[in-house]
């Protein structure tokens, strides 16, 4: 077997030498596989992509400090009933102008919504629509919770004063406890400026506000910048997406009352939406908050909870939407990278995949595949349109998928050049799908074809353009699902820097590429010079020598930075006078302008954030055109609030570390908060080289997480999971449990789908009573019943962890051994974890449901059924299972099946029509004590050959019940025995 993948890696490496790569000569000659007699040499000036030289307010020691300038407002016409109260705000003195012009009159409404939710509305109350510089978010475009029935239980409370000027606070009736206050400060409202501040109690427990790379638990000395942004990965700064909400959790003791020897804290948790989309931040400071918005209003949601799993719950339910029912195969394994050269290549991996025994679902393209970058198209030569038909006619038939990259900016055609003719965009222009210059002039912009201009998703025809061109596209290439990137909406230049220039068109980023000169990939995970000294050697000395060093860069203290003061009755879209801590600056490097226009007059200003949302709504109705009935694929880069019902979402650029390892469960983790549980990141690292100990660590980790990819950028080492045998192997380990467990991850969706719980679960939010968990990222829930404790470090063969819950009587098996794990409530625990190894464990009290794996998941789903029976300490355990068909959006006929364990037998309850003929296998019963008795299911009598049991271990093993199963498990009721 070793030799034969072996020989099959030999001959990869042949087809990858054969193919056209980058060389020191330049663009202009090759781009890894992509034919390029056409490309002309014009490389896009650095320059171009350079903006003003902002200083951020937050760092400007010359800032005004909009809470000592301003008036704050009075309220009048104050009237309150029963479903809330509302007022008129008035400018309480003169117009400070700090970062905008103030709105003299603001209406506020409060509004008890539901039994659950509280909304605060501050908005101007004369909206004039000629008065483009007051903006309030249409429903149509973000929707907005309404009011419902039924309010009367709401355990929120509003109250306000006007001392020294208008203030707000909300509290939790049943506890008295001030959730959020604006006592004491003032509210500013300009047309480019909101503030308002809100105190909370020191070392508290916030969550959320994304997305960001960071830890779970958001310190109190960080300012939480949410501006879409294409960057790869950076700490602590804003990134693709935008979501402007918190989860705080407070912990209350409660020791009078815990004389029953449990843990003598309980936690209360509310939520926080601000649904605005422009630019903003959130300055967090040890007692309080400060929020800031570039515009929009103030629209703002509290969720009561009392539970993490009840404000999440409440949050999609009410305010974005539930997340997207994911197919069954979107759990498989995906393999991606960028570089794959041309359909030969692509057709190796899969092969090689298969011989070396990985399972592999998926696999992606990256932008090679395109015909010089152009969505919608193929490389004519690389990945010839004539090979389209033998290639997935294979693929499928080994029921194997395939998802391409599809970015968001349209290449415009150099119009000297006849033969450049691009029909996507034509199409587009056609029916004025495309963002405009304030002139009417198009915007254009440039990614990775050159010169592009942007869809209008509020144009009239935006969507149905785009719908039109995946329709007519995979008539071509029979993709099963989008993967959407760039969508910030990224551009590699500031402004509309091809005006004028489109007959230079194509033309070459303003940065090397990976693997272009000058930007060779010598970067090693951590370690790496201890664990690979010589290979480590050799490649500093490489790069020292083909990467020289620079100088110096010189430094000035006379940098002028670009101040813009407000000007009466208008904005300043492109300088705002408020300058946020955008990790790229000005606002408009690497993306469009603010000032490029929509449609509907719209400008970018004010719809920056939602870009990659509207594109994956765009696309989510192409996939349903595509495939009708069919639950879309769709993975984005850029989201909003609420793109969880449309798409699942990447982590983006990362690198091959160790940290950006242990970052993904924090990140995974944000995104379980945002309604977005289909997330993963690139496992294994994107930008740099990847190395065995950390691939076979990610790979092992990154099979706990709902969306399972491998991804590499281009010109890195290769990193696929049969590049190393031990990665190959951990690989196979951790898989055998994912794919076993698919039944399970399945039945979490489902359920995340129907009520807004979570998939990946922060231990906080499942050991609620436990404070010292509040800030764990290092180790993660899979649903209720798996604990992931990750090895994050190199050169480790322990790691550390807790097992939650036990103060309150929980307990835990080891996955692989099936034994009770001896650890005591709270302490810190060293556990084994050699290189290969993950620590995974289940928790007492879960029935598991499973599957006994198949390479692919349609194989999979073809099998045996097997259950994990972990019993509590009083010797109980729960669970559920659903099945369906796996990829219908509304499935005719579902199955949800209900198992209760207690008392040495197994109860199973089954509802629903779906048909299912897999017999049960196999039944693990863990932490059973004493003796075990005639074993039966039903009334029939499993054989005792069947049965194997071990006092020392509790463990008992039913296996091959197939024979008492064969019509299928899941039948009808049935009860197991296995009591004394
Ligand atoms: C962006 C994406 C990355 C992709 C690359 C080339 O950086 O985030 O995943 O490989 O573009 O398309």
């Amino acid at each position: 077997m070793f030799l034969r993948a072996a020989a099959l890696l030999s001959s990869l490496a042949a087809t990858a030498a054969q193919t056209p790569s980058p060389t020191a000569s330049g663009w202009s000659t090759t781009l890894a596989g992509t034919p390029t007699s056409f490309r002309s040499v014009f490389t896009i000036p650095a320059s171009a992509d350079e903006g003003a030289d902002l200083l951020p307010n937050i760092n400007d020691p010359a800032a005004v400090d909009a809470q000592a300038v301003c008036p704050g407002y009075k309220a009048s016409q104050v009237q309150s009933d029963e479903r809330g109260v509302s007022a008129v705000l008035t400018l309480a003195g003169a117009p400070c102008s700090v970062y905008g012009n103030d709105v003299e009159v603001l209406n506020l409404r409060v509004e008890y919504q539901s039994k659950d939710r509280l909304a605060v509305t501050i908005e101007p109350a004369f909206l004039d629509a000629s008065n483009s510089s007051q903006y309030v978010l249409p429903e149509e475009l973000i929707p907005r919770p309404g009011a419902e029935d039924g309010y009367g239980d709401l355990d929120l409370k509003f109250d306000w004063a006007d001392e020294p000027s208008f203030w707000f606070s909300v509290t939790r009736g049943s506890t008295g406890d001030v959730i959020f206050t604006t006592k004491g400060t003032h509210l500013i409202f300009e047309d480019q400026f909101i503030e308002f501040v809100n105190t909370l109690p020191e070392d508290y427990n916030l969550y959320g506000l994304g997305e960001r790379i960071h830890g779970l638990r958001l310190n109190n000395n960080f300012t939480a910048t949410i501006y879409a942004a294409d960057v790869g990965d950076p700490i602590d700064r804003n990134l693709y997406g935008s979501h402007p909400f918190y989860l705080e959790t407070r912990y209350v003791n409660k020791s009078s009352s815990s004389s029953d020897g449990g843990s003598p804290f309980q936690s209360y948790s509310h939520g926080v939406y601000l649904r605005n989309i422009h630019g903003m931040e959130v300055v967090l400071k040890p007692t309080n908050l400060t929020w800031r918005s570039l515009g929009g209003s103030i629209d703002m949601f509290f969720f009561d909870g009392p539970t993490q799993a009840e404000v999440t719950k409440q949050y999609q339910t009410s305010a974005i939407g539930l997340p997207a029912m994911q197919s069954y195969w979107a759990f498989g394994y995906h393999q991606c990278r960028w570089g794959y050269h041309n359909w030969t290549e692509l057709r190796g991996i899969v092969e090689s995949m298969k011989a070396f025994d990985i399972p592999l679902e998926t696999i992606w393209l990256d932008i090679d595949y395109m015909d010089q970058y152009r969505d919608f198209t193929l490389d004519p030569v690389t990945f010839s349109p004539s090979a389209v038909a033998d290639f997935f006619g294979w693929l499928h038939g080994n029921n194997q998928h395939f998802v391409p990259i599809v970015d968001s900016a349209i290449y415009i055609p150099n119009p000297t050049n006849a033969s450049d003719a691009y029909d996507t965009y034509m199409r587009g222009n056609e029916s004025g799908v495309f963002m405009t210059n304030p002139d009417g002039s198009q915007y254009i912009g440039a990614v990775w074809p050159g010169y592009t201009v942007f869809p209008d998703w509020m144009s009239t025809n935006g969507v149905s353009w785009w719908v039109k061109e995946m329709v007519e596209w995979h008539k071509e290439v029979p993709f099963s699902g989008f993967w959407l990137d760039m969508s910030e909406v990224s551009s590699f230049c500031v402004g509309s820097c091809g005006t004028g220039n489109v007959t230079m068109n194509p033309v070459h980023p303003p940065f090397a590429l990976p693997g272009e000169v000058g930007n060779i990939i010598f970067d090693f995970p951590e370690g790496f010079g201890v664990t690979n000294a010589t290979e480590a050697a050799s490649a500093s000395a490489g790069a020292s020598s083909q990467n020289p060093p620079q100088p110096p860069a010189t430094t000035t203290s006379t940098t002028s930075y670009l101040r813009s003061v407000p000007t009466p009755g208008q904005r300043n879209v492109n300088y705002p006078p408020y300058v946020l801590d955008n990790v790229q600056g000005d606002l408009a490097v690497h993306a469009v302008s603010p000032n490029a226009t929509h449609e509907n007059g719209m400008q970018e200003y004010d719809a920056h954030n939602i870009f990659g949302h509207q594109i994956i709504n765009a696309t989510y109705q192409g996939l349903l055109s595509v495939f009708p009935g069919k639950r879309p694929f769709i993975i984005g880069r850029s989201t909003f609030a609420g793109s969880g019902k449309w798409a699942g979402h990447w982590g983006g650029d990362n690198a091959s570390k160790f940290m950006y390892m242990r970052f993904s469960i924090p990140q995974a983790l944000s995104f379980s908060l945002f309604g977005i549980p289909m997330f993963g990141v690139d496992t294994c690292g994107f930008n740099g080289n990847s190395d065995a100990e950390l691939c076979s660590r990610w790979m092992q980790l990154s099979a706990f997480f709902p969306f399972y990819r491998n991804h590499n950028t281009l010109s890195a080492n290769p990193q696929e999971p049969f590049r190393w045998e031990s990665v190959a192997s951990a690989s196979r380990t951790a898989m055998h449990i994912r794919y076993s467990l698919l039944p399970y991850m399945y039945t979490l969706f489902h359920s995340a789908h129907t009520t807004g719980s979570t998939v990946m679960r922060a231990l906080s939010w499942e050991f609620p009573n436990e404070p010292q968990l509040a800030g764990v990222d290092t180790q993660f829930m899979l649903g209720p019943s798996i604990l992931v404790t990750p090895v994050l470090e190199p050169q480790v063969s322990t790691v550390m962890g807790v097992f939650p819950g036990i103060i309150d009587g929980e307990s835990w098996y080891d996955w692989y051994t099936g034994e009770r794990v001896e650890a005591a409530a709270g302490v810190n625990t060293s556990i084994p974890a050699p290189l290969g190894h993950i620590p995974v464990f289940i928790r007492g009290g879960s029935v598991l449901p499973l599957q006994e794996p198949g390479y692919t998941t349609t194989d999979s789903r073809k099998n045996p059924w097997g259950l994990i029976v972990a019993l509590s300490s009083s010797g109980d355990a729960y669970g559920s299972l659903y099945v369906d068909d796996g990829e219908s959006l509304e499935p005719e006929d579902t199955l949800e099946i209900v198992f209760t364990a207690m008392k040495g037998q197994l109860h199973v309850e089954l509802q629903g029509g779906y048909k299912d003929t897999n017999a049960l296998g196999n039944v693990t019963i863990m932490g059973v004590t004493g003796n075990v008795g005639a074993v039966t299911l039903n009334d029939l009598s499993v054989e005792s050959s069947k049965v194997d049991y071990s006092q020392d271990t509790g463990v008992l093993t039913l296996s091959g019940l197939n024979d008492l199963t064969s019509g299928g498990a899941w039948q009808g009721a049935w009860t197991l025995t296995w009591a004394a």
